[in-house]
């Protein structure tokens, strides 16, 4: 339970606020006053390792000092030119260069994922042949709440919004396959049926993707999906958009999650890795799409913060300190000693029904019972809630949990974190296992 301090402030804003906030926050009920490094302090001065590191913004933990001080030496200098070039904005396109495969070597820059994801689908409408007016999507996909982001999301994500004018395709969502198969003996028929759907229409544009499904619960896909479907997208005209929006920037262990499934998207979107938490996203392609005379017409890029120098800065100084310090590497590291832990908790507690992860990504999903695998997001509230009692921070969605730490946490530091996670465990079971 929060302080007496957070409870008034709460109670103070609530007179006025719009009810609407995500679950996290609305039953964490906590008043954040400082972060740094992977530890966060609230109003009452109680502490809490964050291992959702920010809104899984926070690759550098929060207030990196490097970061701080590009920041603070941009805010001293210029906040807002439109989309005039400043200072930076040449040094962070070498980096990201240097950083993502070769074809990707173009880019733009604005402000939020699903900004980032609007610009992708003007860049596909904007190429696309004549006839291809449809876009493919996975189901359990998300890409924001815009609504031509919005379109792409079939499940519920608390706002009922049209779903329109997308495709969609099976998720590999083994756990809770929907063709009631088992991996390796289905022989990856999700992927079987999506490719199929490729082939057979002739009105798709692009296939939106998260190459590992996050918002929906960290849902890595086996071996053999993306090799498929990948495959007949190129062979079909179709463009490949990976949402990296989430995984980009090295949380699952490479720059990009769909490196490690051999995926060569024509466009990929990335935000949360990229500026430690400053409102920034970045759309990566081919030149063949992004320098195609209609996706560059004038203005195509341009919106009011879109190549803000702040974002800029952030960036630029978050990407120098990944790749310098080569942090991406220690994120393999330090996720194998998470997926250690998880699945050790995993045969302790009935009610954690399936772990999974990759890099330093994972989702924890709470059933009623482990034969029918039903839903429980009673018990993942009951766990969210003594976790943060404990002094640690999850992201907590329905039924799933996401731990998701920043790469610079230290070990000690990580392993007290699961520590914590498994006494809240004990709490919310009453020590049923
Ligand atoms: C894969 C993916 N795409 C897009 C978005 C939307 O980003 P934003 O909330 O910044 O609009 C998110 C947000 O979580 C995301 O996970």
């Amino acid at each position: 339970m929060s302080g007496l301090r957070q409870r008034e402030r709460l109670a103070q804003e609530a007179v006025h606020l719009a009810p609407g906030a995500s679950e996290e926050s609305a039953l964490g009920r906590r008043v954040f006053v400082e972060g740094r490094g992977a530890v966060l302090t609230d109003l009452d001065g109680n502490q809490y390792i964050d291992l959702a590191a920010g809104t899984l913004t926070q690759s550098l933990g929060h207030c990196h000092p490097e970061v701080v001080a590009a920041l603070t030496a941009q805010a001293e200098r210029l906040w807002n030119v439109h989309d005039f070039s400043t200072a930076d904005r040449a040094a962070l396109c070498d980096l990201l260069a240097d950083l993502l495969p070769e074809q990707l070597d173009t880019y733009a820059f604005f402000s939020t994922g699903a900004e980032v994801v609007e610009a992708a689908l003007r860049a596909v409408q904007a190429v696309a042949e004549p006839g291809r007016n449809r876009i493919g999507a996975l189901r359990y996909g998300f890409h924001g709440k815009t609504q031509g982001a919005r379109m792409l999301v079939h499940w519920d994500i608390g706002n009922q919004a049209f779903a329109g004018n997308s495709v969609l395709g099976y998720s590999p969502y083994c756990y809770r396959c929907p063709l009631d198969l088992e991996y390796p003996s289905c022989g990856v028929r999700c992927a079987t049926l999506v490719r199929r759907h490729i082939a057979e229409k002739s009105n798709v544009s692009a296939l939106v993707f998260e190459p590992v499904l996050g918002a929906a619960g960290v849902i890595v896909p086996p071996p053999g999906y993306w090799e498929q479907i990948a495959e007949s997208c190129r062979e079909h005209g179709v463009l490949l958009v990976a949402d990296e929006v989430l995984t980009g920037g090295g949380r699952t262990g490479t720059f990009l999650a769909g490196e490690q499934f051999g995926i060569e998207p024509d466009l990929v979107t990335l935000s949360k890795g990229m500026a430690s938490g400053f409102p920034f996203a970045a759309l990566a392609g081919r030149a063949e799409v992004l320098r195609h005379p209609r996706a560059a017409q004038a203005g195509s890029t341009a919106s009011t913060y879109a190549n803000n120098p702040l974002g800029i800065a952030a960036a630029r100084a978050t990407l120098e300190v990944v790749r310098r310090d080569a942090l991406i590497g220690q994120v393999a590291g330090l996720g194998a000693l998470m997926d250690e832990r998880l699945a050790q908790l995993r045969t302790e507690y009935q009610v954690l029904g399936d772990v999974r992860g990759i890099g330093l990504l994972h989702g924890l999903e709470f059933v009623r019972d482990r034969a029918t695998r039903q839903p429980a997001p009673e018990i993942a509230r009951a766990v969210y809630r003594h976790a943060l009692d404990l002094g640690l921070r999850t992201a907590i969605g329905g039924h799933i949990i996401r731990l998701a730490p920043p790469f610079t946490i230290d070990r000690p530091l990580l392993e007290e974190g699961l520590g914590l996670l498994a006494q809240a465990l004990e709490r919310a079971t009453g020590g049923q296992q």
